[in-house]
């Protein structure tokens, strides 16, 4: 396992794994997507659980964070990096594009965006997401480029990720506070809305009954996993044979990440979390 994605050796590059990092345990809605659609990939996963919230930090911070997440994946050796994590994908995609230009990066904002506006029929797409990510304005950009006419409507939701975080994401709680932020998009008449944020689809009953049942809610998390299949088999890097492996890597005590994991992945994951420091993969 060295940081040697870039050869050519088609057949050792299947072999590696898709990496996918998140800003903790949300993103394992997507990694549950790609599970989904491809169960022959061996995957690494890593959440940031050290550093959990990235939805409230500066640009440069999100960053770095990021450089050092898609580093440590590289070191374990990836074919395709997934940044599952909307906030990072919102900020950080163009820099770590550049930083690494041999590792085909997908993000998580323009599968959401592609697949939004094809559900659309009234043109108008409402977004929730971190506070980092409405303030980057990268859903709107990206529903725009996919077609002009779209309205958008944003709010950011920064209570709901320690809602999921807490493991509170089923109460009334959560309810009363997801139609506290969604009253207004609910004004706006959208037929459609983008969970824009990887720990939002463990909040989609609550959202949708905030929303009304005529919203079509968006969870990236399928896109995304079609969009790497996509990817995968265009540079001819699918693992066609055999069940793959997963691995989980976390920056800090793994409690809450074993519970949502097997609350998402119905499984125990408990034996193959490995903690690990990301500070020196600068
Ligand atoms: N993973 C983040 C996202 O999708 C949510 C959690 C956080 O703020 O770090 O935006």
């Amino acid at each position: 396992m060295g940081r040697d994605y870039g050869m050519t050796d088609t057949r050792i590059l299947k072999n590696k794994g898709i990496g996918i990092f998140d800003s903790g345990v949300g993103g394992l809605t997507v990694l549950r997507e790609i599970r989904k659609l491809l169960p022959q990939e061996n995957v690494f996963y890593l959440g940031d659980t050290a550093r959990v919230p990235y939805g409230n930090r500066s640009r440069d911070t999100i960053v770095k964070y990021s450089i050092q997440n898609t580093r440590f994946l590289i070191g374990v050796g990836i074919k395709l990096l997934v940044v599952a994590c909307n906030t990072s994908s919102s900020v950080a995609i163009n820099a770590l594009r550049s930083k690494f230009p041999d590792l085909p990066i997908i993000g998580v904002i323009e599968p959401g965006s592609e697949q939004a506006g094809g559900t659309t029929r009234t043109r108008r797409v409402g977004v929730v997401g971190t506070r980092a990510t409405i303030a980057s304005g990268s859903y709107r950009s990206a529903l725009h480029r996919f077609d002009r006419g779209i309205k958008v409507f944003q709010q950011a939701c920064p209570l709901f990720v320690p809602l999921v975080e807490e493991g509170m994401h089923r109460t009334q709680f959560a309810h009363d506070i997801a139609q506290h932020y969604l009253m207004n998009l609910k004004k706006h008449d959208i037929d459609t809305l983008i969970l824009g944020c990887t720990h939002y689809p463990l909040l989609s009953p609550v959202i949708q009954r905030a929303v009304g049942s005529r919203v079509k809610l968006i969870n990236s998390g399928e896109a995304v996993a079609v969009k790497t299949r996509a990817y995968l088999s265009r540079l001819d890097l699918l693992k066609t044979k055999g069940k793959g492996s997963i691995h989980f890597f976390v920056t800090d005590a793994p409690v809450q990440f074993k519970k949502i994991g097997k609350l998402l992945l119905m499984h125990d994951i408990a034996n193959s979390i490995h903690k690990v420091v990301l500070e020196d993969y600068e």
